[in-house]
């Protein structure tokens, strides 16, 4: 049978129903897995810059880069929502250009574009989704403006850009903004946007209180040399297993074990 899938509509009915999971993805491989694990979306990620290609930071992600691992992921999933990250400079300038950009996502499979950035992008919300275009807003910490911020810390820790957060959730919420990622703050200012939210929040590193929860999927499978940041949970010790799988194929060829009879 074929399985059914997810919309914004799945979304907003879970709602104080059910916490859902999301997780990145950036090929058909792992976007399979996921989406038979259940994920309630995949998400193409920026993170691709840092995660895929090695990059320190998501700034020389191209808008042809998105398109290409949106395509792979949508081959790769069946039921899951499918979010596209809008690269940097692929939004910023104008909102005629955001849809120009998100248009290209969704011509490649995505049914959610996300930008990052507050009160500054409602405008630019508002057109696509007027354009019927949905979008997910993400604020708190946003990598594309990680020299603003001056590193990846985590943001809303006083009162004044606590609110100011909290009035960036508002604005892109009444601009049309169907979800909104909410990344790297207290837990309790998460909880309290999200209970100002009239649409589902998706939280990393924000605490429990979100309607859904996202992990890179590298960092759930642990598959990363070296330490993960403190909110995230490996599953897995991927890192560990895989490199162990591919030293010993790289004996087996070693020792003339590989292949074996019946192997070809
Ligand atoms: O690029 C990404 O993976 C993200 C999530 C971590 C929210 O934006
Ligand atoms: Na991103």
């Amino acid at each position: 049978a074929r399985v059914r899938r997810q919309s914004l509509i799945d979304w907003d009915r879970a709602r104080g129903k059910q916490t859902l999971a999301v997780l990145t993805a950036y090929d058909y491989t792992f976007a399979r897995l996921a989406d038979r694990a259940g994920a309630d979306a995949l998400l193409v990620g920026d993170s691709l810059g840092m995660t895929f290609a090695g990059e320190d930071n998501t700034l020389s992600v191209t808008l042809e880069q998105m398109v290409y691992h949106t395509r792979a992921v949508a081959r790769g999933r069946e039921r899951a929502l499918l979010i596209s990250d809008l690269p940097f400079l692929s939004y910023q300038e104008s909102p005629e250009q955001a849809l120009r950009s998100a248009g290209e996502l969704l011509r490649a499979g995505a049914e959610v574009v996300k930008l990052e950035g507050g009160a500054v992008m409602a405008e630019t919300v508002a057109f696509l989704s007027a354009r019927g275009i949905p979008v997910c807003g993400h604020i708190g910490l946003t990598p594309q403006s990680v020299h603003q911020l001056g590193g990846y810390r985590q943001q809303g820790r006083d009162e004044v850009t606590a609110a100011r957060l909290r009035e960036d959730a508002r604005q892109l919420v009444a601009a049309g903004a169907r979800l909104l990622v909410l990344e790297a703050m207290p837990a309790d200012l998460a909880a309290q946007i999200t209970a100002e939210s009239t649409v589902p929040t998706i939280g990393i590193g924000a605490g429990p209180h979100c309607d859904a929860q996202v992990l890179v999927m590298q960092d759930v499978l642990g598959l990363f040399l070296g330490q993960s940041p403190g909110f995230v949970r490996r599953y897995l010790e991927g890192a560990a297993l895989c490199q162990d799988a591919l030293a010993r194929f790289v004996d087996d060829v070693h020792q003339r074990a590989y292949p074996g009879s019946g192997e070809g």
